[in-house]
């Protein structure tokens, strides 16, 4: 062989070994739609122990009793909502809705939820998210796909992570805007590495009056990937991947986890994935968190319970309507068994400022105790 052909071989498997390994098949595995969107969740029965959100995660039979908080309605879309008829008497938490996955998805999947309404409203505060469910939180990580509060304005993504996992490559690998790179449960006051998408429409109002879109989240050897295109901008890759997926073609997603910053074998576990709706709480009930997210801050000795939670009225555009999720997997699914694990843990996520505050809670009642005993 000469020494040109030698050379230009040489290039041709160059520039085969630069082309990114990305994208590729992966097999339609499950579909939560329809009427039987809700056939394999376990529904939380118990109050939000993990936000302190004014919220109780209904159990099954409430969730279907009067008012129905988890339904399929006549068009085939799925709602999950926070019950907007019901008085509360002072000091009840209002019924809402957590609801885990039976199943759970390994590295190697891909989740597509197309949704046409998300919930908003002041006090309110939705996610759809995954975690492992590992011994302790977050031993096999957590993504948060979507994450909004109140009347904000765009949707939030994030990883929670033990030690060692970080958003390292450039920003042009995600088109989100960072608000913390590390993901590490204790940084940050536990609000992990999220990142904010610029699109509008991905979150609240402007998202339901675009009628809605999808969020596809890739946890693979790669990274974990999440991209949100609104109604108009569904690629045909995605809306017609009717038996398998390739997301090689999707363009730059809004948030990026590359594998260099985060191993994600090391860090993540097989996903359950979890809707729920908790009001007021860490992030959302914030005096100064509601005035940034276009509700009123919280006036005299108001707090967001008193001012929002007993009013039904103010839970009107609390509602998931979901016309599908389809998980797609290299692996065969993991069916947990349908009873709560004792791991189902969130974080206070973000903005955990409920652990601060607890904590000069509490160095305020220990200065008190010390006071006390110098005044004894
Ligand atoms: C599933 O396997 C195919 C073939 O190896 C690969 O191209 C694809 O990226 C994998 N999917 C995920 C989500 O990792
Ligand atoms: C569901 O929750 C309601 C309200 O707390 C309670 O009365 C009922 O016993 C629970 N049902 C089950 C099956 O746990
Ligand atoms: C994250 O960054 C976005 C964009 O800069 C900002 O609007 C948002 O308030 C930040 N979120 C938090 C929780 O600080
Ligand atoms: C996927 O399914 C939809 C609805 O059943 C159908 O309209 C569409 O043609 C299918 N697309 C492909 C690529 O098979
Ligand atoms: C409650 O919310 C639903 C949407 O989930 C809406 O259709 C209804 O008008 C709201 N208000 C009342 C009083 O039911
Ligand atoms: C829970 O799982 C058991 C067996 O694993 C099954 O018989 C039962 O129907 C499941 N319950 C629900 C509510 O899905
Ligand atoms: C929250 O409550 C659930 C259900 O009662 C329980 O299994 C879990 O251990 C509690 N978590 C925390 C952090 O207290």
């Amino acid at each position: 062989m000469s020494s040109i052909t030698a050379a230009v071989l040489g290039l041709v498997i160059a520039s085969i070994g630069i082309t990114p390994v990305q994208g590729g098949s992966t097999p339609l595995v499950r579909s939560y739609e329809g009427s039987s969107f809700f056939d394999r969740w376990d529904y939380f029965g118990s109050y939000d122990n993990t936000t302190n959100g004014d919220a109780i995660f209904a159990n099954k039979s409430v969730a279907d009793g009067t008012p129905e908080l988890t339904y399929v309605t006549s068009s085939n879309t799925a709602i999950i909502k926070v019950d907007n008829t019901s008085t509360v008497a002072y000091n009840y938490k209002r019924n809402t809705i957590k609801i885990t996955s039976q199943d759970s998805y390994d590295v190697g999947s891909v989740w597509v939820l197309d949704a046409v309404h998300l919930p908003y409203g002041c006090s309110v505060w939705p996610a759809f998210w995954s975690y492992g469910k590992g011994a302790t939180w977050p031993q096999q990580g957590e993504i948060d796909t979507i994450e909004g509060v109140n009347l904000g304005w765009s949707n939030q993504m994030a990883l929670h992570t033990e030690d060692g996992c970080a958003i390292t490559t450039s920003a042009s690998t995600y088109s989100g805007t960072v608000n913390d790179t590390s993901c590490y449960y204790e940084d940050n006051d536990n609000s992990g590495c999220a990142i904010t998408d610029t699109n509008y429409k991905s979150y609240g109002s402007d998202f339901a009056s675009n009628g809605g879109g999808v969020f596809v989240t890739s946890l693979s050897n790669e990274g974990i990937s999440i991209w949100f295109f609104t109604r108009s901008e569904i690629p045909s890759s995605i809306s017609g991947a009717n038996s398998s997926i390739d997301t090689s073609s999707l363009g730059t997603p809004s948030a990026f986890y590359s594998n260099e910053g985060c191993e994600i074998s090391k860090f993540f576990g097989a996903q359950s994935l979890v809707f729920d709706i908790t009001l007021c709480g860490d992030w959302a009930g914030q005096s100064s968190i509601l005035a940034s997210t276009g509700c009123s801050a919280l006036t005299g000795t108001n707090t967001c319970y008193s001012t929002y939670v007993l009013d039904a009225s103010n839970y009107d555009t609390a509602y998931f309507e979901i016309n599908s999720l389809k998980v797609y997997s290299n692996t065969s699914s993991s069916s947990s068994s349908n009873s709560t694990s004792s791991a189902d843990v969130r974080s206070g996520t973000p903005m955990s400022r409920g652990t601060g505050g607890w904590g000069l809670f509490m160095i305020t009642i220990f200065l008190g105790l010390l006071g006390m005993s110098f005044t004894l």
